[in-house]
């Protein structure tokens, strides 16, 4: 089987930290509740730094590990709901710090999910194309400009990041779910720009089915997407599995999406898999949408909690509302 290796990671984590008591400070809430309703801690939040640079200091952290060459890199796939421009690309950007010049360069939004997406999509990228030799998946997130720190239910949740893979094509295991329920959209979104062209009458004549909001702001129905995502996560990961006949409890470790720890417990053990597969580290960063499995997955392989041979299940959930899931051998 043709299989993905990962010969470098990467990450990136501004310096600037807001814990819970922080949080409390701008809206009622306080450290306990967080705590207890979602494990989480402390976020960190860019001073300043943009999507593109978070994304390339992740990706340049990568490129070292990987000892590879930038000008070797055929594709870079950024995922972001956050970049600093509607065009170019954030993988243009990236493209052009790192010094990948040539490469196809292109953004791809699955929200949370989107780096499992890039994920599999880089496989298929250089399995059917030799000339690729190397692939970038760089997620970053400039979230905290999307949060709306009028609603406490979400405020408390995000942080911002960002961290890549390099991968080469490679025997060994290889298996991914990925889809989406679109009927989620209203559940979790953010608007982007309204139009500001002058000759418009009728801007309401076109309803897409969202409820009213603070535009721009990122609005979320937490009871409805913890719903899913309990659901969406354990499927995932079962289906991947399913494909290529592997017993989920087989795999070694789990990176799932850092968004709620009371989604992971509730996750594994509607797969039955122990929480001690599962690698956590949302109490210190919070969710960062499609940054938060890889910065985890770094995380993980720098600390030495995922070996080389292991078998990793990447699993994440997020708007649109998305599932993603990846196995295959570190
Ligand atoms: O990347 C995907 C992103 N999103 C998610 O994964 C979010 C999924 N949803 C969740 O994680 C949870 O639904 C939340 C953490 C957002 C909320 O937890 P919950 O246990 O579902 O709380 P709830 O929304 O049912 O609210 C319970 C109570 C409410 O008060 P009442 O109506 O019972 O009086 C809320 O107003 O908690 C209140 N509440 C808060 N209290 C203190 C909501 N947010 C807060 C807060 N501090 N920050």
């Amino acid at each position: 089987m043709q299989g993905l290796k990962i010969l470098g990671t990467g990450s990136y984590t501004p310096e600037l930290t807001v814990t819970n008591d922080d949080m409390a400070k701008i809206v009622d809430t306080n450290d306990e509740w967080i705590k207890t309703r979602t494990g989480m801690s402390v976020r960190h939040y860019n001073n300043g730094e943009p999507s593109w640079y978070m994304g390339t200091m992740a990706s340049k952290q990568a490129i070292e590990a990987a000892g590879i060459s930038p000008e070797d890199i055929g594709l870079i796939i950024d995922t972001t709901i956050t970049p600093d421009f509607h065009t170019p690309s954030t993988a243009c950007m990236v493209q052009r710090e790192i010094g990948a010049i040539g490469s196809i360069a292109m953004d791809i939004n699955a929200a949370c999910s989107g780096f499992v997406y890039g994920f599999d999509m880089a496989r298929r990228y250089l399995m059917t194309d030799e000339s690729i030799k190397y692939a970038l998946v760089v997620a970053n997130e400039d979230l905290t400009k999307l949060v709306d720190f009028q609603d406490r239910g979400s405020c408390i949740l995000f942080g911002d990041g960002a961290a890549a893979v390099i991968v080469e094509l490679s025997e060994g295991m290889f298996t991914s779910f990925i889809g989406a329920d679109g009927n989620g959209t209203k559940y979790l979104f953010a608007r982007a720009a309204v139009p500001q062209n002058p000759f418009i009458t009728d801007r309401k004549k076109y309803s897409d089915g969202m409820p009213e909001g603070r535009d721009q702001y990122l609005f979320q129905d937490g009871r409805e997407v913890y719903k899913f995502a309990t659901k969406a996560l354990p499927n995932a990961a079962l289906k991947a599995a399913e494909k290529i006949g592997l017993d989920i409890n087989d795999v070694d470790v789990f990176i799932p999406h850092q968004a709620n720890i009371r989604i992971i417990e509730t996750a594994a053990k509607n797969m039955g898999v122990s929480m001690d597969k599962f690698f956590v580290n949302l109490h210190e960063h919070g969710n960062t949408s499609s940054a938060s499995i890889p910065i985890a997955l770094d995380d993980a392989i720098r600390t030495g909690r995922v070996k080389r041979g292991d078998k990793i299940c990447l699993v994440g959930f997020g708007a649109g509302l998305t599932y993603a899931a990846a196995i295959f051998e570190y």
